[in-house]
């Protein structure tokens, strides 16, 4: 079994060399064009190992068949498909192609972007025994090295990517919106602190506070970034460059600080019921806060808030605390 992935690490690194070849021939002009287009140049492509896979349907297959692989390898290493009339095609065809690799500098998959808006917009391996989509950060190969105490936690490709581009190389991609479990302990191996960074639309939002709750269970330092005008991470960097992103860094909020935000977004202060709904949420997070004075801080704001007395906020923290021993 030991010997099967070896094998596959292999092939995958094989295929992103392959695949980055072509980016770089007559077949990839347009898939390099629109790399170029994104802002994303050479000395990024070369680091991210980006590639273009061709449209012919054969292409790979006949390149790693010369390198002497069996199907059978092509197949388990998910870059080769199965058809109905039992032959055999390139998973992924006519994409921008972005290798994933882990920790230990291992080719484990692929994601692959189409060129224009068909979908799905990104492919990526099916589950193989090296790639399990939920216990991979993309860029932590390359994030884990840097000077920084914490990873930014973007969703996509192409916002790690671009943050690099612009100067910031500590991003890491969950790959989608959905944070594991497995994520947040591969994070914890290298970094207590942790800023999420992901979509300011509505999918995003909701990631962000799965995300943070899970984090946060797993003892990591979390901050919220959060990005203005529904862009994301990518798109900001790019219109407003490094040293916006870099205030928005700076400016990112706190567990308690982003739940009380979304809290007040989410109710009506001036509506009763909804004000008692606010105390008590705000309640169990400010009771899970140790350091008294930071606790304190919180207190007052939320008695300005919600108009009632620091007291009955304290008390009502304290039936928190109580419960947990
Ligand atoms: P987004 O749709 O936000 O991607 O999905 P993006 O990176 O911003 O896309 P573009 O290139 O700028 O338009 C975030 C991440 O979710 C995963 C990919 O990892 C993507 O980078 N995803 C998204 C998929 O796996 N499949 C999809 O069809 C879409
Ligand atoms: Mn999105
Ligand atoms: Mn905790
Ligand atoms: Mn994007
Ligand atoms: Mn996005």
């Amino acid at each position: 079994k030991k010997k099967l992935k070896e094998e596959i690490y292999e092939i995958n690194r094989l295929a992103a060399i392959f695949y980055h070849k072509c980016l770089y021939s007559r077949s990839g002009q347009a898939a390099l064009k629109y790399l170029y287009d994104r802002g994303i140049d050479d000395v990024t492509i070369k680091r991210f190992g980006l590639g273009y896979s061709p449209n012919g349907g054969d292409e790979l297959l006949k390149f790693l068949k010369a390198h002497k692989y069996s199907i059978d390898t092509m197949v388990n290493a998910g870059l080769i498909s199965k058809s109905n009339n039992g032959g055999f095609y390139d998973r992924f065809r006519n994409r921008v192609m972005f290798p994933i690799i882990d920790e230990k500098n291992n080719v484990i998959g692929f994601g692959g972007r189409v060129l224009d808006n068909m979908k799905p917009k990104y492919l990526n391996t099916a589950e193989t025994i090296v790639f399990k989509k939920g216990k991979t950060l993309y860029g932590i190969n390359y994030a884990k090295k840097t000077k920084e105490d914490k990873f930014i936690i973007v969703e996509g490709y192409m916002d790690a990517i671009a943050l690099y581009q612009s100067g910031i190389d500590n991003a890491v991609a969950s790959l989608g919106t959905a944070l594991t479990m497995e994520q947040g302990r591969l994070i914890k191996k290298y970094k207590n602190t942790v800023v999420i960074s992901y979509d300011a639309d509505e999918a995003g939002v909701e990631a962000t506070m799965r995300g943070l709750n899970l984090l946060d269970e797993l003892d990591l330092n979390v901050n919220i970034l959060t990005i203005p005008n529904g862009k994301d991470p990518d798109e900001y960097v790019r219109k407003e460059g490094f040293d916006a992103f870099k205030k928005l860094l700076e400016k990112t909020d706190t567990l308690i600080e982003y739940k009380i935000k979304k809290y007040k977004q989410d109710l009506d202060l001036n509506n009763p019921a909804d004000r008692i709904k606010y105390i008590k949420k705000v309640c169990k997070d400010l009771s899970t806060i140790k350091d008294k004075v930071k606790r304190d801080v919180y207190v007052s704001i939320v008695a300005k808030d919600a108009e009632i007395p620091e007291n009955t906020i304290r008390a009502e923290i304290d039936q928190f605390v109580k419960g947990f021993v």
